[in-house]
């Protein structure tokens, strides 16, 4: 699959959101970044923001929820009208049943695994979902190095995936920049946060641009 750049408006002007939005007209989707300070230790925004979101830009929203007790919280986010909403397996009860009802809702259903979760637990889960985040750095903060080490991590759930056939998208998100995005690619991943790496660039959508053709290139070869 052609990869996906998903530049996340955390490290964009959160009081010009929709402006924000606008300078990166070409990405595949917007991450919106969901931390509620208890599963991360960081407060961002919520579903009134995303609801304003949806209205004032046209790009799908990918919902990455940094939050506790996602099984009461998420649904709300994917009858919003969210394209993409990812809850973590870590502070999920029921992550099947949530899947589900992000489905069910109309939703892409996403999972997310912190640095130092496995993803071989996860792997009966894949026909369930449409998106495995791994992260590559801890949670709560843009900014950040990359954490190589999850690389291995990377390719076991590419390959993990193909054994599955679910069509499960690969999405990585910490620290994804030109330093970094070809050995993501390389090593499997398919969709791409960018925050600092994007919103610091003098132009955003050509950042957008660039990044999509470095993993378009390094994953071919893959
Ligand atoms: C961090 C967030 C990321 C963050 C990435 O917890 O989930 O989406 O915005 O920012 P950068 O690309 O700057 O590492
Ligand atoms: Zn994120």
């Amino acid at each position: 699959m052609a990869p996906l750049l998903c530049p996340s408006l955390l490290a964009s002007d959160f009081a010009r959101l929709a402006d924000e939005a606008a300078r990166v007209s070409s990405a595949d989707m917007l991450h919106v970044d969901v931390m509620d300070n208890h599963f991360v230790p960081n407060l961002t925004l919520g579903l009134p923001i995303v609801e304003s979101l949806l209205k004032a830009t046209t790009i799908p929203l990918d919902c990455h929820l940094m939050i506790e007790d996602p099984d009461r919280w998420a649904p709300a986010y994917a009858e919003a009208g969210a394209a993409s909403v990812t809850f973590h397996v870590e502070a999920a009860r029921a992550p099947i049943r949530l899947a589900r009802e992000l489905r069910a809702q109309g939703a892409r259903a996403g999972i997310g695994l912190r640095p130092a979760t496995p993803v071989e637990p996860y792997a009966d889960m894949f026909p369930e979902i449409d998106m495995l985040l791994l992260m590559t750095v801890e949670p709560g903060f843009g900014g950040q190095k990359f954490l190589d080490v999850v690389l291995p991590k990377i390719t076991i759930a590419r390959e993990l995936i193909r054994k599955s056939g679910a069509q499960v998208w690969l999405q990585v998100d910490g620290g994804v920049s030109v330093e970094t995005i070809e050995r993501c690619a390389s090593a499997g991943a398919d969709v791409f946060v960018a925050g600092s790496a994007v919103f610091a660039a003098a132009d955003p959508d050509a950042m957008v641009g660039q990044l999509r053709e470095m993993a378009t290139k390094a994953g071919s070869v893959h």
